[in-house]
């Protein structure tokens, strides 16, 4: 009995020694943590340490660790997010493939082709979420008028081969994605016209997703073009005066079966909406993030549909 007391009470002590050791443990580990945090904004400062220690910071280990943890992290939000109510459409302003081009001492085109890409997994995350309508400002009429001719040039060949490579993805079949491309689409050159020709014709016949292109779209021309067919209307007297009103213009603006966007994202760091479907986004909660639209991630996604799911939850009603 003695014996049994004795074992009963050093194995209480020694679970308690455990607890102890432990907390105690995660506590020098966070004391350290934070000394090491403070060292290495200290170092920084100097010229002669800032160089390697970016190079540890971008060293395949500390990538590893850095994307391991971002994986994890993602998922967390994505069982998060599913819970909440999903948006039905988001709008994307893709800003920064140049500066991402800067900063990455790669060419512009380059940039743009990176762009490129990263639509076609965001495509992937819309898909996966379920959300069923996605639409992207990829460029606007300023742009045309703005950029140079050799940009410009890149820039068609991105979507010419891009709207193709969609108008055969197996993805975009089997998901039975529609596609469409709006903007006054006469601005651009014949071969992008026949790309979009190909997707649309080939992705006409499904519902179950919209994904709309915004090419060569602006959205005070896009009012405009609308209040001149709803003009049109009225002077051949097919319908009066007090006929026009919000609805008639809504459903003469280019994407009519597409509901308004429920949040607007914009990554680079611009906190401006850059004539994007300025009609439609009366009521939409914008979401700025700094991040150039080529290193847009799956989290990055995730974070900007929480914050709208905040919102609602707080304005709701
Ligand atoms: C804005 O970044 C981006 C564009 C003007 C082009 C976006 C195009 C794509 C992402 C390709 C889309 C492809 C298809 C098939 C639709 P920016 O050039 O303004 O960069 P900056 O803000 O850093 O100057
Ligand atoms: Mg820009």
């Amino acid at each position: 009995m003695q014996i049994l007391f004795l074992n009963e009470e050093s194995s209480i002590q020694l679970l308690l020694d455990k607890v102890y050791f432990r907390s105690h443990m995660g506590r020098i580990r966070r004391v350290i943590g934070r000394r090491i945090d403070y060292l290495a904004k200290w170092l920084l400062k100097f010229r002669i340490i800032s160089g390697p220690a970016k190079v540890i910071a971008s060293s395949g280990l500390a990538w590893s660790f850095v994307s391991r943890t971002d994986r994890i992290r993602a998922n967390r939000l994505k069982d998060r997010i599913k819970q909440g109510t999903m948006p039905e459409h988001v709008s994307i302003i893709m800003d920064g493939n140049r500066r991402f081009a800067w900063d990455s001492k790669i060419e512009t085109k380059v940039g743009h082709k990176k762009g490129k890409e990263k639509l076609k997994q965001v495509m992937d995350w819309i898909l996966d979420l379920g959300i069923p309508y996605l639409s992207v400002y990829a460029l606007s009429t300023e742009n045309i008028y703005e950029r140079s001719e050799e940009e410009l040039d890149a820039l068609y060949d991105l979507y010419y081969n891009g709207l193709n490579e969609m108008a055969e993805d197996p993805k975009i079949h089997d998901n039975e994605v529609k596609v469409k491309v709006v903007g006054r689409l006469d601005m651009l050159p014949k071969n992008v016209r026949m790309a979009i020709n190909n997707v649309e014709k080939k992705t006409a016949n499904y519902s179950d997703f919209l994904f709309t292109v915004c090419l060569a779209y602006g959205g005070r021309e896009e009012i405009v073009d609308a209040v001149r067919k709803v003009s049109e209307e009225f002077a051949s007297g097919k319908i009066k005066l007090d006929e026009i009103n919000t609805d008639r213009i809504s459903n003469n603006l280019y994407s009519s079966e597409v509901p308004d966007p429920d949040l607007v994202i914009r990554t680079s760091g611009e906190e401006r909406i850059s004539n994007f479907l300025l009609w439609q986004i009366a009521y939409s909660e914008l979401h700025f993030t700094d991040v150039h639209w080529p290193s847009f991630n799956k989290k990055d996604l995730y974070q900007a549909i929480e914050s709208y799911q905040n919102r609602r939850r707080r304005y709701g009603g």
